[in-house]
């Protein structure tokens, strides 16, 4: 029997995982567990420690359901799904990614192109259109737009019981000219969930939660590659201090006021209102 000693247990994990098929799987997880052991040997970690990390990931599962995922936040509040979509951004161009987040949910309801998803929401009228086009510049008809957003109270749809269903989200399919368009009211900025886990850790580090006013777009085609991102509105204060680290310079944009009533009237919104226009442009795979 091999005398287990902290020199040599990390290589004998690794012999033991030597059989795995998958290539890739083999190669991630091989420095999966170099990474962590090393990390373990290089905090000293207690055995207080390792059971607060176990709670953790215990209470994360426990508080995570259909519509909350804590595993997402505690990914994004630790930079983990930012640093992941930044190095798999294409160099050549291309609408920049951004956190998914732990509010989206698949299948809204779909829309017209100009759809009007103020209904009875409180908060300021916005108009939100943009084209979708390739990297060559070509519009792209038919590319799916879901959009979902946050309410003047600072919580989506799935948070809050007070919501109608699919309040402030959607799918929308871009015109003959990749064009794509709807009214919504301004989205704000909003603290993630701290009631949780993250709630807990964000304390411990002595960090706020808040997050700039955001859209979520979710924007697919036939033939391209999807691309999830968050267009921001860059005069927002927290604007460089996003809790989530979601803000690229590239999808901080200016939400513009318009005062003349005939543009509110062109649009049917109520005046003043914010024009907010913003391009996406998708990879051909
Ligand atoms: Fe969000």
């Amino acid at each position: 029997m091999k005398n287990l000693t902290e020199g040599n247990i990390t290589d004998a994990v690794i012999k033991a995982i030597e059989g795995t098929q998958d290539a890739r799987a083999k190669e991630v997880m091989t420095s999966l567990i170099r990474h962590l052991h090393s990390f373990v040997k290089e905090v000293q970690l207690t055995q207080d420690e390792w059971e607060t990390a176990i709670d953790y990931l215990y209470n994360t599962g426990q508080i995570s359901g259909p519509t909350r995922n804590e595993f997402v936040l505690t990914s994004d509040t630790l930079g983990i799904s930012s640093l992941v979509d930044i190095i798999n951004s294409n160099p050549d161009g291309g609408t920049e990614a951004s956190v998914l987040g732990p509010f989206y949910i698949e299948g809204s309801k779909m829309v017209e192109v100009g759809a009007d998803l103020i209904g009875d929401s409180e908060g300021e009228p916005t108009v939100v259109s943009g084209t979708v086009r390739t990297l060559g510049g070509e519009p792209i008809a038919d590319a799916m737009i879901d959009l979902w957003q946050t309410a003047a109270n600072g919580l989506y749809e799935n948070q809050d019981p007070e919501q109608p269903e699919n309040n402030l989200r959607c799918r929308m399919l871009t015109n003959e000219d990749g064009y794509y368009q709807f009214s919504t009211i301004k989205p704000v900025s909003y603290k993630v969930p701290t009631d949780g886990p993250v709630g807990v850790m964000l304390n411990l580090q002595g960090r706020h939660a808040w997050r700039p006013s955001h859209l979520h777009f979710k924007v697919s085609a036939d033939g391209h590659r999807n691309v999830i991102t968050e267009v921001f509105d860059e005069a927002d204060e927290y604007i460089e201090e996003d809790a989530v680290f979601g803000v690229r310079k590239s999808l901080a944009i200016p939400y513009t006021k318009i005062s003349e009533p005939s543009e509110a009237e062109r649009f049917g919104v109520p005046s003043p209102f914010y024009r907010v226009e913003f391009d996406f442009e998708l990879e051909a795979l």
